[in-house]
């Protein structure tokens, strides 16, 4: 079973009505919104499950409407025509051409305009929301609905171009309304017993998931067993996770974040700014943190013993040095 998505794929492409009361083109949008990885990157690559939490306070959006002249992008990174965007909007580009290329003969050229309050390479998931909102909102302006299987594919293919071969996790938790199991390619939604309150903390250095998936893989190459010992030991911590997710055994969930982060930094993905955060965390009463997503950069998740504690807990996080912290919450059964 597959979790739901945040948008479902229908035409909802509607009017605009102009500043001066005229009718413009009509304007299709699409949306996704950030992850956190809590446990299982760089092992689902190998095939090990993962479990992964939506972060709902950051998201991207895009609009697209029928070009009347030449189509234009704009964005943080850009404004100006499509067919002169720069190198770094390729994955972008990747997806808006992946959406046309899916519309087939009911295709039209558009204006995309996109924003994201996703920090791009933080292992948030910013490249895969992106494209799940580009490639939604120009199959809407197109007028045509695909399945959430299609949609994936879609998102799969800008991903690759991100990142070489991603394992889809990313793809799949930017649309998901809830924490999922992630496991053969596919998601379920995860029980969630307790409330689990997570800091993440921006290192603000950029991770570099294409170079950290290909330095697992080097390291693998030159040390399969104990490459494959550490990516063993984070399923079973997944595997074990799921049920503490499940029965809401928060000491257990941070005990098992902490040894993953262990483990990554063992398979090479660890950096010396995540390691402080970490430490920072763990010394303001973190139950728990790790590095998130891709490493080698980007951000960690903290685990906060409730509430109150997060507020703590990101207070030190920020006098550590984090670029930036975001609080999320993952909403249990009590
Ligand atoms: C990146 O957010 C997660 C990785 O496991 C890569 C992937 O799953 O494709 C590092």
């Amino acid at each position: 079973m597959t979790a739901s998505t945040d948008v479902p794929i229908a035409p909802d492409a509607h009017p605009h009505a102009a500043t001066n009361g005229s009718a413009v083109a009509p304007v299709a949008t699409g949306r996704a919104g950030a992850k956190a990885i809590l446990l299982g990157e760089h092992a689902v690559v190998y095939g090990r499950p993962a479990i992964a939490i939506p972060v709902r306070a950051l998201g991207a959006r895009a609009e697209a409407r029928p070009a009347v002249a030449e189509p234009r992008l704009s964005s943080a990174l850009y404004h100006g025509a499509i067919s002169r965007a720069p190198e770094r909007l390729g994955v972008t580009l990747t997806a808006l051409s992946a959406a046309l290329e899916a519309a087939g003969g009911r295709a039209v050229p558009v204006d995309i305009a996109i924003e994201s309050s996703i920090p791009a390479e933080r292992g948030l998931g910013s490249s895969a929301a992106v494209s799940a909102a580009v490639i939604e909102a120009t199959l809407r302006a197109c007028g045509v609905t695909v399945d959430d299987e299609r949609l994936h594919e879609l998102i799969q293919t800008a991903e690759r171009a991100a990142h070489g071969s991603p394992s889809g996790l990313d793809a799949r938790t930017v649309r998901a309304r809830a924490a999922v199991w992630f496991d053969g390619g596919r998601i379920e939604p995860v029980s969630v017993g307790r409330d689990l309150t997570f800091v993440i903390a921006d290192s603000g250095v950029r991770g570099r998931t294409r170079e950290a998936v290909a330095a697992v893989a080097a390291r693998r190459h030159d040390d399969p067993e104990g490459v494959e010992a550490a990516l063993d030991e984070l399923g079973t911590l997944a595997t074990a996770l799921r049920r503490d997710v499940s029965s809401g055994a928060r000491d257990d969930i941070g005990a098992a974040m902490s040894r993953a982060h262990v483990l990554l930094d063992g398979l090479g993905v660890g950096d010396p700014a995540l390691d402080h955060l970490v430490r920072a965390a763990m010394s303001a009463g973190a139950l728990g943190a790790k590095l998130t997503g891709g490493g080698r950069g980007g951000c960690v998740l903290a685990l906060a013993p409730d509430l109150d504690a997060a507020a703590a807990l990101s207070d030190r996080l920020t006098r550590a040095g984090a670029a930036a912290v975001w609080t999320t919450t993952v909403e249990g059964a009590a």
